[in-house]
């Protein structure tokens, strides 16, 4: 084994690693990478248990190479996870502090969305070096092109998709297929166009609900077998739109609310990767003594940018896409 004890004094000797919030696969590749990159370089890493809920009552084991092998390709997180509220009061981050302290962890690696970012941008407003590695299957992190997760959810939804397309062509029915994003339409928008749908609903776009059912009725009047329509969770619920669609068209729907079964799964190929790369960049970061600031990738390229830059702009949708999508579900 090669390790390699950077030049010119890396004075840095231990950090901490954790993944907050909701999951997403490619975490634990992620993980791998910090560990591994940091131990390359000749520093220990503590793996912090169920996010800042394990930071404040001090769940924290030291990990080895060991630690992270086999588990490249698994979903969830091997560090689990949890939404903290504690944390968020000036206390409860005063208490993760003094653990982090008590373990004499210098740096830290936070992976998860902008919930847990707003974590590390507090443990970075008190002096405590933290960098954020975006892990949400929403793509709704300002700052970088893809978020880790997002790929594999995207290939889940795309799955799920052909299966019911199946089913809607034998029986002639239009379905509304609800999927999530919290308040970003990305998922919607690129299983939609990775798939066909007649009609995509997002939060960043309005709709016209009489367009749309003039264009099922359209699609029907020239031997359309089916028409899928999806729906962003962030519009509201498919339930409800499905509802809608009946009364007004009088169409056989069914509505799917695909739920939970997007945030797992064994991660893609593009996930592992990315989620790699970024675990090892936060690692760099850290060495170089950055401290608040959110990693991510661009143009294929990593970046990194200010934290409170990341959490103060809005994520936009490509708007182009969703165009696009429209301009082929004609
Ligand atoms: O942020 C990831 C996400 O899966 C969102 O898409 C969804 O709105 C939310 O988490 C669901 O959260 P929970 O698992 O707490 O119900």
């Amino acid at each position: 084994m090669f390790f390699r004890v950077s030049e010119g004094g890396n004075s840095l000797k231990r950090i901490g690693v954790l993944t907050s919030g909701g999951d997403s696969p490619g975490m634990n590749a992620a993980i791998r990478a910090v560990v591994r990159k940091a131990i390359y370089h000749d520093i220990e890493v503590y793996g912090i248990y169920y996010g800042y809920a394990g930071l404040i009552a001090g769940d924290i084991k030291k990990m080895e190479l060991g630690s992270v092998g086999d588990i490249i390709h698994r979903g969830g997180t091997m560090l689990y996870t949890a939404r903290c509220e504690e944390f968020k009061t000036l206390e409860g981050q005063q208490k993760g502090i003094e653990q982090l302290k008590k373990f004499g962890i210098e740096g830290l690696v936070v992976i998860g969305g902008d919930g847990s970012f707003q974590g590390a941008q507090k443990l970075t407003g008190h002096g405590f070096p933290t960098i954020g590695v975006p892990g949400t299957i929403d793509n709704d992190i300002p700052g970088t092109d893809f978020t880790i997760g997002f790929d594999t959810a995207l290939n889940t939804v795309i799955d799920a998709i052909d299966k019911i397309r199946d089913t809607a062509t034998s029986h002639e029915r239009t379905y509304i297929i609800e999927v999530m994003g919290r308040h970003a339409g990305d998922l919607a928008l690129w299983a939609g166009l990775a798939d066909g749908a007649e009609t995509i609903l997002i939060p960043e776009a309005d709709y016209d609900f009489d367009q749309i059912t003039y264009r099922l009725k359209r699609g029907q009047e020239r031997g359309k077998k089916h028409s899928i329509i999806i729906v962003a969770e962030g519009v509201g619920s498919g339930m409800e739109f499905g509802q809608r669609l009946k009364e007004a068209t009088n169409m056989e729907t069914r509505v799917t609310v695909l739920g939970h079964i997007q945030r797992g799964g064994s991660p893609t190929g593009a996930d592992r990767v990315l989620a790699s790369r970024l675990g090892a960049k936060a690692v760099d970061l850290l060495l170089e003594g950055k401290s608040g600031v959110t990693v991510g990738i661009q143009q294929n390229k990593l970046v990194y940018h200010d934290i409170d830059e990341a959490l103060s702009k809005k994520h936009t949708v490509d708007l182009d896409m969703y165009t696009l999508s429209q301009e082929l579900s004609i």
